[in-house]
């Protein structure tokens, strides 16, 4: 299964480099799925993504400076959280390049269903691995066995994925898991060979098997060396979830080669990213969140990395700028590199000269948030009819339940010109000195 890029999001909404650099490194705050749309296919070696869990909270680290959260709420349920998910895992393999690899990091909550979704999107022939990463730290339970694991699982885009044991062997008189002496042997006898190297034997339907100590062997897909982060760990940012570099390093150094791109669609506070960068690897992080952004930046900035700092799809807003409709169109406008709109046509609220040519832009007024009418369809489309009968228009408006929709734009779509309503959503986070941020939403979103 496989779907194109959409040629609707290739133009719009504009991707804007905040930070530019000459560097392939990127960082990008944007809804994943919208990013993906615009990737070429098979341009990615390795995607690892640790996405919400599914877990029915907000994900918060109570500060007194600040909060640093990531919604994990999901109206429906499950029943709204895997299509969303599936939604983005099709892209994912999209992306991968023949010899790619994509691990997805969940938990008991939903690593069954999404094992069962990747099969149908990879076909079950794409599994490779069902990690399961051990860690004791978190609190006991009492009525059933703590859980103290998550799971990973591995997914190749074809039969030709890249796997290098050597980079992640350990000697075989190691506990391939944690590393500490073997104590067990399981009855196999010890010698030492001529040149001193110690080895067990064992003697199987009459064949004598022979194993050296120091021979290295690949680790199990049960991980147990690799702790999560303590509370004083120096690692740690005091981001909600964040994940031990131990473990990317294991991933990286097993399915990449330095100058490889890894991307990471959830990124976080940067784990994945910071680590691509010390191994040598290019890098691709996205996150939805200012919050997160910020996290990674500055985390990347301390690891020496040049990189660029993208936005597509969110426009930050301070309290200042949903005061009126003025300040709000204004503020949009200059989140989208739009220009005013045309003297004299209070309904075209900007321009957007796009690669598919010019476009009028209706923005609804920030307050109240109601979807926009059929009524106010039919006479901003007539005021861009009389204004300039060639060009295309877009519509932002607030997404509702039975708000205006690709059924009330059908006289103007009938001439072929430009038309796209694109739903917005307000998202009240508050980052770093804003009230909020405006998020354009794709067409199918079900959250
Ligand atoms: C479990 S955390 C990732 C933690 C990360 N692995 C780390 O080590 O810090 C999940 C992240 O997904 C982000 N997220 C949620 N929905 C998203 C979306 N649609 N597109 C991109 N990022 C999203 C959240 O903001 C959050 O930072």
């Amino acid at each position: 299964m496989s779907a194109a890029p959409s040629d609707s999001l290739n133009l719009f909404p504009p991707l804007v480099v905040v930070e530019p650099s000459g560097s392939r490194d990127r960082l990008v705050q944007a809804d994943c799925l919208d990013l993906m749309g615009r990737l070429p296919e098979g341009s990615v070696d390795l995607i690892y993504v640790d996405p919400p869990f599914a877990t029915g909270r907000s994900r918060r680290v109570g500060r007194t400076d600040r909060q640093r959260s990531y919604p994990d709420t999901w109206d429906g349920g499950l029943g709204s959280y895997l299509p969303w998910l599936k939604d983005r895992l099709v892209q994912m393999r999209r992306l991968l390049a023949p010899t790619g690899s994509l691990f997805l990091h969940l938990d008991w909550r939903a690593s069954h269903y999404a094992k069962v979704a990747l099969d149908e999107i990879f076909g079950a022939s794409g599994f490779r691995n069902e990690i399961v990463w051990h860690y004791s730290s978190g609190g006991r339970a009492r009525r059933c066995f703590s859980r103290k694991h998550d799971v990973i699982l591995w997914y190749s885009r074809t039969s030709r994925w890249r796997f290098f044991p050597e980079a992640v062997a350990v000697r075989r008189d190691r506990c391939p898991s944690c590393g500490a002496a073997r104590k067990s042997w399981n009855h196999l006898r010890r010698h030492t060979d001529e040149d001193g190297r110690v080895y067990r034997t064992i003697k199987s339907a009459g064949k004598i098997y022979r194993y050296y100590d120091d021979e290295p062997v690949v680790p199990p897909d049960v991980w147990l060396d690799v702790g999560h982060l303590q509370q004083k760990d120096p690692e740690r940012l005091g981001y909600p979830t964040q994940k031990p570099e131990a473990l990317l390093r294991r991933v990286m150094a097993a399915t990449t080669r330095p100058g490889d791109l890894v991307a990471d669609l959830f990124c976080g506070s940067g784990t994945t990213l910071a680590v691509a960068s010390g191994m040598g690897r290019s890098f691709l992080g996205c996150d939805i969140g200012a919050e997160a952004v910020e996290i990674t930046r500055a985390r990347l900035d301390r690891c020496g990395a040049s990189f660029s700092v993208e936005r597509l799809g969110l426009l930050p807003v301070t309290g200042e700028q949903i005061e009126s409709a003025e300040s709000f169109r204004r503020a949009v406008r200059q989140g989208l590199g739009a220009l005013h709109g045309p003297r004299g046509q209070p309904l075209i609220h900007g321009m957007l000269e796009l690669a598919g040519g010019r476009r009028c832009l209706w923005i609804p007024p920030p307050l109240p948030r109601e979807p926009t009418s059929p009524e106010q369809v039919r006479r901003f489309l007539a005021a861009v009819d009389a204004w300039d009968a060639a060009a295309g228009a877009l519509l932002l408006c607030w997404e509702r339940e039975g708000a205006v929709g690709h059924g009330d734009l059908e006289p103007r779509s009938r001439r072929g010109l430009p038309l796209q309503v694109v739903p917005i959503r307000w998202s009240s986070q508050p980052g770093e000195g804003v009230a909020g941020t405006l998020q354009l939403l794709s067409p199918k979103d079900p959250r």
